[in-house]
């Protein structure tokens, strides 16, 4: 209680006494009851539930871990024993070493890991290697017979299709499957099918150029 001096008609209240007033004291006996709360109730709980957990029987966990797999790569069977959780481009460039698939976002953003899977463009980190089977898998180092390279390396090679080469056999894959699905492709007609394959160079108009003259190659030059 404050001390009442003369002319005070009625006694200021105590820091601790006004609701809307928090003083130091009154902030420190709350933290402290708060401290002590937070300190004392787990001591009490914890050894409860430590018993409790490890009188229980250890999770049964069930799923497949590793499984077989036949793979049709390039023309090749290929048998092999996988993760479960093993994308195709993991299988590809770690087991098989086909590198020419790279990995890049690991998201299904950039196209660097391109495969054709039944003669479409996929992204090769998105697929499980799993689900890869019974489908006919084509890699960058499938396009070349013997030393023969396919009309679109070629034509990437004659037009500078490229600088540092990352997103290449991506960019190269997705003109593969557009020539061969669309004899005569229109400039729009190229954009669009290397629209998923990211060029970090942006080299992308020598790659126009290239998939047109591969496609006017495998015409037959008309
Ligand atoms: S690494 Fe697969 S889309 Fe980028
Ligand atoms: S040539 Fe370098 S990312 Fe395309």
């Amino acid at each position: 209680m404050a001390r009442k001096k003369n002319g005070d008609t009625a006694p200021k209240p105590e820091p601790d006494d006004d609701p809307f007033v928090v003083s130091r004291r009154g902030f420190l006996k709350g933290v402290s009851g708060s401290a002590i709360t937070a300190a004392v109730v787990p001591q009490v709980l914890v050894p409860a539930i430590g018993a409790a957990a490890m009188a229980a029987a250890p999770p049964d966990v069930k799923g497949v871990t590793s499984l077989k797999i036949d793979l049709d790569v390039n023309g090749q069977k290929r048998s092999l024993e996988v993760e479960s959780r093993e994308t195709l481009l993991e299988v590809l460039r770690d087991r098989l070493d086909l590198t020419g698939a790279k990995l890049v976002c690991d998201r299904g953003e950039c196209g660097a890991c391109t495969a054709l899977v039944d003669g479409e463009p996929i992204y090769s980190c998105m697929m499980l290697a799993a689900d890869a089977q019974g489908r006919k898998i084509t890699t960058v180092e499938g396009l070349a017979q013997g030393d023969k390279l396919h009309p679109v390396q070629e034509a990437f090679l004659q037009y500078d299709g490229y600088q540092c080469g990352f997103c290449t056999p991506g960019q190269i894959l997705s003109c593969v499957a557009l020539v061969n699905h669309n004899p005569n492709p229109t400039l729009d007609d190229v954009k669009e099918a290397i629209a998923g394959n990211l060029c970090r160079c942006g080299t992308y108009t020598k790659i126009f150029e290239a998939a047109l003259a591969a496609a006017k190659s495998s015409r037959g030059g008309k």
